[in-house]
């Protein structure tokens, strides 16, 4: 079944724009992520020009319904007018500079007021950082120098917890990660039998969701596992929630599992778009993280935390999580009901609020790619290769007219 890549949904300006990119960017995984080419060129629009709510708009004007939320992040749709009226206030006072700003303390205090159990707290601007930072704060606590996480669990851009191989000298990077299979506590306990004194910490991600792969939630004997070793062996908790948090459980989803890490972790959604992820510990950790010389320029820009504090504030007082919730479930209803109508075998798993579908006998995701190809060229922005993120903005008429979008993609889809 061929794609057809010859009728890419780009336009004009958006294949322009492919050739001044192809001759000033490296290409291959540098920016994969956010790269059109991971869905295959052509496949969805490659640029955006400008966002609003959960409609964007590519080079050549052509508007679509997004739901990826610029990977996570626009929880409450692209420029909300009160998270981006907190950023001009802030920004009209301070940006940057040469001390502390005094949001930093407020944004930290209003963080761990909302998530309580954590004693402390440090801002930085992406996933990966704060991440890493919890790895090296349990490392420095423990004097530990091994982690432990699972098969694909995606940690960030990190060498040390790529997930991708990592080429030549970068993959002994490796080397004092263990990847452990997900869901399988005898493997966890028996790793940690042999190398519990030598493990820092547990990296755990809420879900183990790969976009080729269907989405698998903990059981409960894993966590047990988890605690169990965390018990026995001092194994720190580093919990990874910058990809879910938000969007599995409004008060962090480590509460969904009924975990109590011993670090947490958010990014994304944090900012509603703007550059901010946060990591917070509890008491006995505070003095291993002294030891840790950790900065950069930009960690101090006070913009971005004054639109966390809006997020924080306009999540709760708008009940965003059982919004989300609610659209999500409408939207992976109003697909399977299209799917099964077309003849086609789906597997929609997941939360409702960050679905993933998966085309049965697709093992190249031609299926899935052609799929995305004819909603994206109708209207919709449904990445085949990422899973998708619900916001604040997504409205039941705009999921009833993805709906409407998919149920022509899927007809224009060849069937198994
Ligand atoms: C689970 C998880 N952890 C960490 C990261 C890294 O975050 P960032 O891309 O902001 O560095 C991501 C990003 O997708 C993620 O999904």
């Amino acid at each position: 079944m061929p794609l057809m890549i010859e009728d890419p949904v780009d336009g004009p300006k958006g294949q322009a724009l492919w050739t001044r990119a192809d001759a000033v960017l490296p290409g291959g995984g540098i920016y994969l992520s956010r790269s059109a080419d991971m869905a295959g060129r052509g496949v969805l629009p490659g640029f955006i020009v400008a966002a609003e709510g959960c409609r964007i708009t590519d080079p050549d004007g052509r508007r679509y319904i997004d739901f990826l939320s610029a990977n996570g992040p626009n929880i409450l749709g692209y420029r909300h007018p009160e998270v981006e009226a907190a950023v001009a206030r802030q920004a009209e006072r301070l940006t940057s500079a040469s001390m502390f700003p005094d949001t930093l303390v407020e944004v930290i205090e209003r963080l761990l007021a909302r998530f309580p159990g954590f004693a402390w707290g440090v801002v930085s601007k992406n996933g990966s950082e704060v991440v890493s930072l919890g790895a090296r704060v349990a490392r420095q606590h423990t004097r530990r120098r091994g982690l432990i996480t699972f098969t694909a669990a995606y940690h960030g851009s990190d060498p040390e917890l790529a997930t991708l191989p990592q080429p030549g000298p970068l993959t002994e990077l490796t080397g004092d990660v263990w990847r452990l299979p997900w869901n399988d506590p005898q493997a966890l306990v028996d790793h940690c039998r042999a190398h519990g004194e030598a493990s820092a910490a547990i990296i755990l991600n809420p879900l183990d969701q790969n976009p080729r792969h269907p989405t698998v939630a903990p059981t409960t004997d894993f966590i047990a596992a988890i605690e169990q070793v965390r018990a026995q062996h001092d194994v720190q908790l580093v919990f990874d929630d910058v990809r879910h948090g938000f969007r599995l459980h409004p008060e962090g989803s480590h509460k969904g599992l009924g975990l109590e890490p011993d670090i947490t972790t958010f990014g994304k959604a944090l900012g509603n778009g703007h550059a901010i992820s946060a990591l917070l510990a509890r008491e006995h950790l505070r003095r291993a993280a002294r030891k840790i010389f950790y900065t950069s320029t930009y960690m101090f820009e006070a913009t971005p935390m004054a639109a966390a504090m809006a997020v924080l504030e306009i999540y709760d007082r708008d009940r965003v999580f059982d919004h989300i919730v609610a659209m999500g479930q409408r939207l992976c209803d109003g697909l399977a009901a299209g799917a099964a109508k077309a003849g086609h075998a789906v597997d929609i798993s997941g939360p409702p609020t960050m679905p993933t579908l998966l085309f049965a006998n697709d093992e190249d995701g031609a299926r899935q790619r052609r799929f995305a190809r004819e909603a994206a060229a109708r209207g919709a922005l449904l990445h085949p290769a990422l899973n998708w993120n619900l916001s604040g903005a997504h409205a039941p008429a705009d999921i009833d007219e993805t709906i409407a979008i998919a149920a022509e993609a899927f007809a224009l889809t060849p069937p198994a």
